[in-house]
């Protein structure tokens, strides 16, 4: 079983979130080998949601307020994520990390309101290119990990994306054998943390010509997918790129 996570972003406004959210709903893919998730706008939230509940598609919120509810303007809370029918909750991606400003911190207190409101957080980890020049890599994401992972419960439901910031929106993919160690490193590190098999998925610039590469790979569970996500023809030629591999 194959994790499509198809992350939005701000890529549509609400009716084209609707149209490309009917278009799929109208697709037949197997749903033996691919389980897809959707993460629309907070604004298209509940209509998607209302469109998939009962379906095999999990709907998630691309990004939580940690306080379940009070006087923060502009905020949307894991705990209203949950109730409005959200599964996963995306923390720690990239750019709410490098264009928002978000911390380690700011990231544990995000992944511990997910489990305390009953969602699934993805928490998104990955080296920047200078942490990558620097040798860095190894050390940044067992920081990432080290700082959220610390204290959650051994047997906590959660997944992790590897998303290297260099190939985030850029076409430059990580290298599918390079991605692979890097997943088995991963997962080596979880089990410092977790008594559970943890989903790794691989996300940065994953397209239908690409992904078929990292698909033989064991440690690769899956893919967070950004802006191939967010056109119909692209994300329907991935689907079947992978139901066909
Ligand atoms: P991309 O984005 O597929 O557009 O590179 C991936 C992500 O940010 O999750």
């Amino acid at each position: 079983m194959t994790h499509i996570f198809a992350n939005w972003k701000m890529y549509l406004n609400f009716s084209e979130s609707m149209i490309l959210a009917n278009q799929l709903a109208t697709e037949s893919y197997d749903t033996e080998k691919i389980h897809l998730g959707i993460f629309p706008s907070s604004l298209a939230f509940t209509e998607v949601e209302k469109l998939y509940r009962d379906t095999e598609v999990a709907v998630g919120a691309q990004n939580v307020a940690w306080t379940p509810k009070g006087a923060y303007t502009g905020a949307v809370s894991a705990h209203m994520f949950r109730n409005a029918g959200a599964t996963y909750a995306l923390v720690g991606h990239s750019e709410r990390r490098h264009v928002f400003g978000e911390t380690n911190e700011d990231v544990k207190k995000k992944f511990d309101a997910c489990l305390d409101a009953g969602l699934i957080p993805i928490l998104c980890i990955g080296e920047t290119k200078e942490d990558l020049e620097a040798g860095k890599r190894e050390y940044r994401l067992k920081k990432q990990l080290m700082s959220v992972l610390e204290g959650v419960s051994k047997d906590a439901t959660f997944f992790v994306a590897y998303e290297p910031v260099w190939a985030i929106g850029t076409g430059e993919a990580c290298d599918h054998l390079q991605a692979a160690e890097i997943h088995d490193s991963i997962k080596k590190e979880l089990n410092t943390y977790t008594v559970q098999p943890i989903p790794v998925l691989y996300g940065g610039s994953v397209n239908h010509e690409n992904v078929v590469f990292y698909l033989p790979h064991q440690s690769i569970d899956g893919f967070l997918i950004g802006s191939a996500s967010a056109d119909r023809d692209h994300l329907i030629s991935l689907l079947n790129a992978v139901v066909a591999a």
